[in-house]
């Protein structure tokens, strides 16, 4: 099976929105509206055209990530970092490896895009593979009240997280 990675276009729009809400279907933890999210975002200053990646398997798109640009601010310092939210895959092709294909793929683009390190919520059981670590080891802080083991972050450089410390500050169109 190929797959192909590549930047959102236009024309995705619709298939990334119907591909989004079935891969969220029966997931326990998710309010269905992943798909709204992502139109969101595409409005929003927080919005990195490049990071808006899709996968396709003979000309279908078959799962699409989205990394979009927030802060980590403490009292003195503010700093760059992105939000990996979401990332979805149509059910019928997971567990197949593209998740994990666009994961890999988002982090070489935001490296080369300049960008340091990446924030997630979710399973803690998926994302330790591709190097993501608890964010309260760094002495970052996430805005929710959510378990500190689905509070994930990873250093896009050796130096990704020196010095970084505060709490995390979301895009709006997160809480809209
Ligand atoms: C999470 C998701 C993007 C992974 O994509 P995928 O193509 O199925 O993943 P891969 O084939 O690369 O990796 C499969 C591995 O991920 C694990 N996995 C997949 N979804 C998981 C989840 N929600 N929690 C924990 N592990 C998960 C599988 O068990 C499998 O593990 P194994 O390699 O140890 O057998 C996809 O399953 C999906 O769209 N899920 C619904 C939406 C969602 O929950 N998105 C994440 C929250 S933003």
């Amino acid at each position: 099976m190929e797959i192909k990675l590549r930047q959102e276009n236009e024309k995705d729009y619709k298939s990334i929105f119907q591909l989004i809400e079935k891969a969220f279907e029966n997931e326990e933890y998710s309010d269905h509206k992943e798909q709204f999210l992502v139109e969101r975002l595409r409005k929003s200053d927080a919005f990195i055209p490049e990071l808006s990646i899709v996968a396709e398997v003979e000309n279908e798109i078959v799962g699409h990530i989205l990394l979009t640009k927030l802060e980590i601010k403490n009292d003195t310092k503010s700093f760059g970092s992105l939000a990996l939210a979401p990332v979805s895959v149509l059910p019928e092709f997971q567990g197949k490896g593209i998740g994990s294909k666009l994961i890999l793929y988002s982090h070489k683009v935001a490296k080369e895009l300049g960008y340091k390190s990446i924030i997630l919520l979710g399973h803690q059981d998926y994302y330790p593979r591709f190097g993501y670590e608890l964010t309260n080891k760094y002495g970052i802080e996430m805005p929710f009240d959510v378990p500190a083991e689905n509070c994930m972050v990873i250093a896009l450089n050796e130096n990704g997280l020196s010095g970084v410390k505060g709490r995390v500050v979301y895009p709006s169109a997160f809480f809209e």
